[in-house]
């Protein structure tokens, strides 16, 4: 039997959850890494413009098509176009989403994981930090339980449905994360690198920006902001006639950015209270360098080390799991409202199946690193399929559907809830999801397929 479809039930509901699937591993994980291969200061500049004029527009795009339909992406691109191909790009997100989460949820078992091994304070006494690293996602079954651990976690969530499960959820992890997060931040400024920490995000060295950091700065704001993915356009079939598009999307933007900003703001100073440490170690300046950063910072209290390492990994956790949670969510809401599955039903298939894919994907980290497909393997081929081939087109294909097919008067009424919104930004914004959202999504693309 089909259950109601309920939307979310408060306006803080609706912020938590949607923000929660922004703030995920791209903040705390990805974004400093970014920061620190492109050059700090300049390139966090870069990725402002970037959420303000490409991220934030398209956001608010995929809120008209979810919200306007109150149904899972397919469906929602069908009602708005009925027989035609634009179906396509529901499709595009539901089968992104779940080719995502099958390796999201991988590097979040490796989260949960070092949140253990940091609390029992093994990870501090380990002193090898990188064969710690490589002995743990090389080893055949540990990372696969952990991951199952963690799709369990995620998938007792979802059963639970939108209102007594995402919401929830969301509602409780969110603060905890920005109250971690915040601890973290003040503890960084007695670091003895802390100036040099601030100096390296603060003070922009404009020679650093090239075309390259612009397009970095570009995919790291599709990521962070969960664009193209049909999660947002999921959770927005849940809004209600009273939510407030614009809003929400100003608030998630914030705090997702406030989120990355902060990251760097903990790691940073941490890197450079270490010397012969240099800020653009790579994707191992989390999981590698930040470990002998704390050991060398609380080298002479450990039980400090391995509380303050025990809760920026936890931060990692509670930001990944609910960025997993709305990977799930549209794919589960899919199975459930196009074929009649029960919700219940309907996730289970999601999560037995991804996390099957998931096993392929831990073990091509290690005792299947030979396999490759061009070269890549399987792991990060899935990396590059879906973030550098299907979401862009996904990205471009909406703010087309959005801009230049839909009806205007439609998106109008969205946008600014029938006139009772600010109605000033609406041109601002269709200008821009027009003609910049497209031509910039265009140029990252080829630029990324070309290299
Ligand atoms: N935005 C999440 C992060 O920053 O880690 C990742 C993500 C979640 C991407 C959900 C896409 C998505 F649909």
């Amino acid at each position: 039997m089909k259950e109601e479809r309920k939307n979310f039930g408060s306006k803080l509901g609706v912020i938590m959850a949607a923000a929660g699937s922004a703030v995920g591993l791209g903040n705390v994980w990805r974004f400093p890494t970014e920061v620190g291969r492109n050059g700090g200061a300049a390139f966090i500049l870069v990725y402002l413009l970037c959420v303000l004029l490409i991220g934030a527009p398209l956001m608010l795009s995929e809120f008209v098509v979810g919200r306007s339909t109150h149904a899972n992406p397919i469906k929602a691109y069908s009602k708005l176009a009925p027989g035609s191909w634009w179906r396509v790009v529901g499709v595009e997100g539901v089968v992104v989403a779940f080719l995502i989460l099958s390796f999201y949820v991988i590097v979040s078992g490796w989260t949960l994981y070092y949140t253990v091994q940091s609390f029992a304070g093994a990870l501090m006494e380990s002193r090898d930090y990188k064969a710690f690293f490589s002995d743990f996602t090389g080893d055949a079954w540990m990372p696969v339980l952990y991951g199952i651990m963690l799709m369990l976690l995620v998938h007792v969530v979802i059963v639970r449905g939108v209102q007594n499960g995402i919401e929830k959820f969301s509602k409780v992890m969110m603060p905890l994360l920005l109250a971690i997060i915040m601890v973290l931040a003040a503890c960084s400024f007695r670091l003895p690198g802390f100036g040099q920490g601030m100096a390296y995000l603060l003070k922009p060295d404009f020679s650093k920006i090239t075309t390259d950091v612009l397009l970095s700065a570009m995919g790291q704001a599709f990521f962070s902001l969960s664009l193209a993915m049909g999660c947002l356009c999921a959770y927005a079939s849940y809004f209600d006639s009273g939510t407030r598009l614009q809003r929400t999307v100003f608030s998630v933007s914030v705090i997702d950015t406030l989120v990355a900003v902060m990251s760097g703001f903990i790691i940073f100073p941490a890197v450079f209270s270490v010397q012969g440490l240099q800020p653009n170690e790579g994707a191992g300046l989390v999981f590698i360098t930040l470990p002998s950063v704390f050991n060398m910072v609380f080298g002479g209290a450990p039980f400090l080390g391995y509380l303050f390492s025990g809760m920026f990994y936890m931060l990692l956790l509670l930001a990944a799991l609910t960025s997993a949670m709305s990977l799930h969510e549209p794919v589960t809401a899919y199975l459930h409202e196009s074929f009649g599955l029960t919700r219940h039903k309907a996730a289970t298939l999601v999560s037995l199946s991804c996390m099957s894919l998931g096993v392929v994907c831990s073990l091509s980290c290690g005792i299947w690193s030979g396999y490759t497909i061009f070269g890549l393997t399987f792991f990060d081929f899935l990396d590059f399929l879906t973030a550098k081939i299907i979401m862009p087109v996904g990205g471009l294909l909406i703010c087309i559907f959005v801009g230049w097919v839909l009806d205007r008067k439609l998106v109008r009424d969205e946008v600014t809830n029938g006139g009772k919104a600010h109605t000033c930004l609406f041109p601002i914004y269709m200008f821009l999801i027009r003609y910049v959202v497209p031509i910039a999504i265009c140029v990252i693309f080829f630029n990324e397929l070309l290299r």
